[in-house]
Order: structure tokens, then C-alpha cells, then sequence
């Protein structure tokens, strides 16, 4: 059990049921009883759906596009990531989070369930963007070939078995269901790709924010994909390699809708349709695999 090293490839455990990193089950406890604020904006996704450019989007929105509250920190500094944990001495998301000046953006990949009550009790905000399956499964194959903190996926055929966060049906169908409940916006990102200024109109909408159209254009300019990938403090080449190997995949690596067409066999994708004919059945939740 005691690693030589800090990072390693974390087995999954399971908590309420659904699998995730060994580290963060074992702080459960306290992620669980998080204390949110009612300022506080919940960033939540599926992982590979789209979180790193949402969090952007936002933090733009939110502080009026300027560009040096956008560069003074990477995106996981100035938006922390609720239940990341790691081995001692490395402080958990929230230990970040409780030294976090208000208002407070927050990023989680938690299944619905799993969310700390708190945000309930308190009315938060939340965020919740969506991606289809297919390119899920082919983002997040070469984000476990990278990552060097999660499970080794193994082939493309092997790693359709069990997942860190658990089942992405689950996910984006609660999700769906808990926005009659919440305030929630529930966001798609194959919409954000066919009309980038339109979905940030929806957030700012969503955010009460009114802002001149000249700097929703350069919001739009700033976070395009070629402008994250190229950008320091969103591409994620600041982490230490022992946890992200960029020379393997890159974090922001195509960025594009139906890139899945490029690595599903028609076998898999036949397979995967009939799964998810099954699974999606009874859900008024629609995704496109194109656009
Ligand atoms: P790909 O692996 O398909 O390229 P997350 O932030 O949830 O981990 O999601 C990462 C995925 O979002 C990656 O998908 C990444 O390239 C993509 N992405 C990041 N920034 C983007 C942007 N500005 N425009 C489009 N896609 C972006």
C-alpha cells in the first residue's frame, strides 16, 4: 500500500456506489459535510465534458473580461476542484476552498447524489455542462493515458468497463432530473461549439450579468480552443508532470464534436447505440453525436 512516490495511478473505491479515486473515498468525509456559501457557483460535469472551458467562460463573465484576473492564476486556482484529493501533505479541494475568498467558483465531477448537501441548503448556483458519449469515452481514454493520478485505462476496448465518477447515464440523467429541483442551468457542449457567443449569452443570462457587446466578443476570442491550448494558465502545462504527462496527450488536445467517428470501430458504435437506446430510455435528455 505505502507508494514510494506521492502520485500514482489511483486504484477506484467506491463510495454510495459509485467509483472514485482511492484518495478522494478516503476523505470522504469531509467533502460530504463541505460548508457551501450562498455565493457560491458549482461548476459541475461529467469528466472531458467541457469544465475547463466553462470555468472559463465564467470567470471572464463574472469579473467583466478582464484579461488580468484571467492570467493571474490557472484555471484550478482561481476555480478549485471540490473533491480532488490527494496523499498528505498536498491540501484537498477543500481545504483550498475553506481559504477561498468569496464568491467562490467550484468545480465538481460528482455524480448528483453525491453533492454535499450544503449547496442545497443554501440555494447555490449551478452550472452543469453535458457532452455526448462518444466523445466522452475518447477524451477521457487519452485524459487516463495522460493523467498519471488516475486508473491506466489499458486498450481502447479495455477501458469501457469502470470509470473514475462512476456511470456518465447516471450523471447527465440526474443532473437533467435535479434542475426542476435546483437552480441549475443545464448547458450542452456541442452548443457551445455551433454557437460560442450564443451560450455565453445564455450564462451571463443565467448570471444576471448585463455586458457590452465588445467584450462578450473578446470573451469569445479569449476562449476559443486555439486560445485556451495556447494559454499557460488554461492549458494545464503548469502541473508537475508526475501528475499530467502532456508529451502523452495534450490536456486541451481537439476540442472537437464527433472526433469519436475517428477511434469507434462501426462495431463499437453500433454496440454503444444499442446501450444507450436502453439506457436513455424514458428521459426527455438528447444529445447529439453531431453537429
Ligand atoms: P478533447 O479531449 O475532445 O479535446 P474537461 O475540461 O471537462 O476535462 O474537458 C476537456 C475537453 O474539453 C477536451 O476535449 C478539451 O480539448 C476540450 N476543450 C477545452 N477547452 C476547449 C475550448 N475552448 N473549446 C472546445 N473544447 C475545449
Amino acid at each position: 500500500e505505502a507508494p514510494e512516490d506521492l502520485f500514482y495511478r489511483f486504484p477506484l473505491s467506491l463510495v454510495h456506489g459509485v467509483p472514485l479515486m482511492k484518495p478522494i473515498a478516503n476523505n470522504w468525509e469531509k467533502i460530504e459535510n463541505f460548508l457551501a456559501r450562498p455565493d457560491d457557483l458549482l461548476i459541475a460535469t461529467y469528466p472531458k465534458a467541457g469544465t475547463t472551458w466553462m470555468q472559463e467562460i465564467v470567470d471572464f463573465i463574472i469579473h467583466d473580461g478582464d484579461l488580468d484576473q484571467a492570467n493571474c492564476a490557472p484555471t484550478y486556482v482561481r476555480s478549485p476542484f471540490l473533491e480532488i484529493s490527494s496523499p498528505p501533505p498536498i491540501p484537498s479541494g477543500v481545504d483550498v476552498l475553506e481559504t477561498t475568498p468569496s464568491p467562490r467558483m467550484i468545480k465538481t465531477h460528482l455524480q448528483y447524489k453525491l453533492v454535499p448537501k450544503s449547496f442545497w441548503e443554501k440555494n447555490c448556483k449551478v452550472i452543469y455542462v453535458a457532452r455526448n458519449p462518444k466523445d466522452i469515452a475518447v477524451s477521457y481514454y487519452f485524459f487516463d493515458l495522460m493523467k498519471q493520478t488516475q486508473p491506466d485505462p489499458g486498450t481502447w476496448e479495455e477501458m469501457w468497463t469502470i470509470l473514475g465518477w462512476g456511470s456518465w447515464f447516471d450523471h447527465v440523467i440526474n443532473w437533467w432530473e435535479a434542475k426542476d429541483k435546483h437552480q441549475i442551468l443545464y448547458m450542452f457542449y456541442e452548443d457551445m461549439k455551433e454557437d460560442p457567443k450564443r451560450e455565453i449569452y445564455k450564462v451571463m443570462k443565467y448570471l444576471g450579468k448585463k455586458l457590452p457587446g465588445e467584450v462578450v466578443e473578446k470573451i469569445c476570442q479569449h476562449t476559443t480552443f486555439k486560445a485556451m491550448k495556447e494559454n499557460p494558465m488554461t492549458n494545464y502545462s503548469s502541473m508537475p508532470s508526475a501528475v499530467m504527462d502532456h508529451s502523452i496527450s495534450p490536456f486541451i488536445r481537439k476540442g472537437e464534436v464527433a472526433d469519436w467517428k475517428n477511434h469507434f470501430t462501426e462495431k463499437q458504435s453500433k454496440r454503444f447505440d444499442a446501450e444507450y437506446e436502453k439506457r436513455m430510455e424514458g428521459t426527455d435528455l438528447k444529445f447529439r453525436c453531431t453537429i
